[in-house]
């Protein structure tokens, strides 16, 4: 493997416990769980209901039954959001959202099906919650954000809206995708309805795994629908969570081998946090120090979660992730799925270089790092 700074897209490399749940999953005892009664199944349903309950602890989710597996971000994104509008509904999101958000929004808004605001952040990068609030309409069912911008890492202030979306009594969803694992998350404080995670980054999964939070007594339209193991006598979709939105047979290794990232990083979430901001920091001041390079991303090091983006030189992004990874070196060019952040930081057309850490990077990778990219600026 290269010097990998794509943790942001993925992580690496995952820890050997998630390696051999993986293993023991596909082996000890490879049955479907929640369908059939044997030891192997039983044995399976044990496993996802275990992950389902390091995932509520790591979240302090209040029932690991309102914890729904997904098969990604994105999946659990689109149950959130479709699952939760109606014709006519007014929704909030902010124009840092990465397109797993903003395309089924947009789709739907394009359908004529809702009404959508896409907030600007300010000028510093974050998204004011009283804009948030101004925004608020009769109708509006809704309020989207991202927890930290996969762009710039910036972190948002994903309380403080919780707040606002509390008061107006409006559905909150927060985008958790860079930061459960790499943050402290606890649902019950921010204040959200819906919570969206991958399992293959901070988390450090495989991928094919993620997961969304569903607060207490909040209701969604499935959006896959067939067996659950349960209720089989009813041709309609069971009313209970997680069947409810669990339909067809489940990621049983990578939900494993997330159970097994779940309890890696529970275990060492100060260390790690303190690990990746030290490398960000690191990152962040050897690019800052370097004539022609351009950041991206917050100035604080308590403000970005594991990420910093820049360009060099007139390169583009293309230009210079390439001339990286030529070097061995893997970074993330282009605009990273996420439009509306680079229309801000105008790099719509250049796109950014992305360099995200993770939890097994060193300094000395950095300094590598650092050099090589001084050597393509020219
Ligand atoms: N959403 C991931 C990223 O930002 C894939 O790279």
């Amino acid at each position: 493997m290269p010097i990998y700074l794509d943790n942001a897209a993925t992580s690496h490399p995952k820890p050997s416990a998630v390696l051999d749940a993986v293993a023991r999953a596909m082996t000890d005892y490879n049955a479907n769980p929640g369908r059939s009664g044997h030891r192997a199944a039983l044995e399976a349903a044990r496993a996802v209901l275990q992950t389902r309950e390091q995932l509520a602890a790591l979240m302090n989710a209040p029932d690991p039954l309102g914890i729904v597996h997904c098969f990604n971000c994105t999946d659990a994104l689109n149950l959130a959001i479709k699952g939760s509008l109606r014709a006519g509904d007014h929704v909030i999101a902010t124009q840092l959202e990465h397109n797993s958000v903003l395309r089924p929004l947009a789709g739907l808004a394009a359908r004529g099906r809702i009404e959508l605001t896409l907030l600007p952040p300010r000028p510093d990068g974050f998204i004011d919650p009283e804009d948030v609030r101004a925004a608020l309409t009769g109708r509006t069912s809704l309020i989207v954000c991202t927890h930290a911008s996969n762009v710039t890492g910036a972190i948002q202030p994903v309380a403080a809206i919780g707040q606002v979306a509390r008061q107006a009594g409006v559905r909150f969803l927060v985008d958790g995708a860079q930061a459960l694992g790499a943050l402290p998350v606890d649902v019950q404080a921010l204040g959200c309805d819906l919570y969206a995670f991958p399992g293959h980054k901070s988390l450090l999964g495989p991928q094919g795994t993620g997961g969304l939070f569903i607060a207490p007594g909040v209701d969604l339209i499935p959006q896959r629908e067939g067996g659950t193991g349960s209720s089989s006598d009813s041709l309609l979709q069971p009313e209970e969570l997680p069947e409810r939105y669990e339909s067809g047979t489940l990621n049983l290794p990578g939900i494993a081998g997330l159970g097994a990232g779940c309890a890696h990083v529970k275990k060492r979430l100060s260390q790690i946090m303190m690990h990746e901001r030290e490398l960000c920091r690191a990152l962040y001041e050897g690019l800052a120090a370097m004539p022609g390079a351009t950041l991206y991303s917050p100035a604080g090091e308590a403000d970005r979660a594991g990420i910093v983006s820049f360009n060099v030189a007139d390169l583009t992004s293309a230009q210079a992730a390439d001339a990286l990874a030529r070097r061995d070196i893997a970074v993330r060019g282009g605009l990273h799925c996420a439009p509306g952040a680079h229309r801000f930081l105008g790099t719509l057309r250049r796109g950014a270089v992305r360099a995200s850490v993770g939890h097994a990077n060193t300094f000395e990778e950095i300094d590598a790092f650092l050099s090589a990219v001084r050597e393509i600026a020219g």
